[in-house]
């Protein structure tokens, strides 16, 4: 997958799948603009990307806030003269709340980060995608967001919601020379799963058909793929990477 000349934003990168992205992408030759709210790890992230000989910052932004979006978007560009890949990976995971007891906040977070922060970043970067005639653009969906977990309505509907805006924006850039898809991951061993605890996890494990988490280097692989000129002619695809837990 060579991404050589290529300069990828990657939300969420100082942790995780998006952490694995960015090595990944620049161990292909990319250049990379770390985005995480959290500038520490986003720091740690950058310096083992800089350690592979690729042209690397990072920068702190929550991608629901528009302002602190454009200024990311702004610092980019200032460093790179074109961004060709944007990672819409920034994420957070569900309180696992029933319904009936989730509050307007929580359901609100969950939207703005995930949805929000889609459209945000994706915005910011679209025109120039248009100007230079190709881009690529990945959004990380979830299984839940194809199948609906209980306890997690809200990062469902996000999930879900991340899926259309995939088809929809696909449809109309399509001409423009840019690609949209989406990647909706089953259970990916990274701190946002470890957080649920490890009885949780080894119950979700019992469901998998290969009955083991995926290594967020295996996620990163087919978003580099996507990423890359070998998938010049696929847009619009949700494709997940999940053991056999949604077939
Ligand atoms: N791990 C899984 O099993 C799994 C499965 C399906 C989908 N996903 C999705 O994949 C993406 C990556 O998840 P992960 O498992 O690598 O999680 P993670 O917790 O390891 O990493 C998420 C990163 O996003 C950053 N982040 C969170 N909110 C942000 C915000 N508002 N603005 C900017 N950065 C923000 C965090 O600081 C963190 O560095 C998320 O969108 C998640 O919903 C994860």
């Amino acid at each position: 997958m060579n991404l050589k000349g290529k300069s990828a934003l990657i939300t969420g990168a100082g942790s995780g799948m998006g952490r694995a992205m960015a090595l990944l992408f620049a161990q292909q030759g990319a250049d990379i603009v770390i985005c995480d709210k959290d500038l520490s790890s986003a720091e740690m992230v950058k310096v083992q990307v800089s350690g592979l000989g690729a042209r690397v910052i990072a920068i702190e932004a929550d991608v629901s806030n528009p302002e602190q979006v454009n200024v990311m978007v702004k610092a980019a560009f200032h460093e790179f003269p074109k961004i060709d890949i944007l990672v819409n990976n920034a994420g957070i995971g569900s309180d696992l709340v029933p319904f009936r007891r989730m509050t307007f906040e929580q359901w609100d977070r969950m939207i703005a980060v995930h949805l929000y922060g889609t459209f945000n970043c994706t915005r910011g970067v679209i025109e120039k995608m248009i100007a230079q005639k190709q881009g690529r653009v990945i959004n990380m969906s979830s299984v839940n967001g194809l199948m609906g977990e209980t306890l997690a309505v809200h990062y469902s509907a996000a999930k879900a919601a991340i899926i259309g805006f995939t088809k929809a924006l696909a449809k109309e850039v399509a001409h423009h020379g840019i690609t949209v898809n989406a990647i909706a991951p089953g259970v990916i061993g990274t701190p946002m799963i470890d957080r649920l605890g490890s009885q949780v996890v080894d119950s979700l494990i019992k469901t998998i058909p290969m009955r083991r988490k995926g290594e967020p280097e295996e996620v990163a692989h087919l978003a580099a793929f996507l990423a890359s000129d070998h998938a010049s002619y696929i847009t619009g695809q949700v494709i997940s990477p999940n053991g056999g837990s949604y077939m």
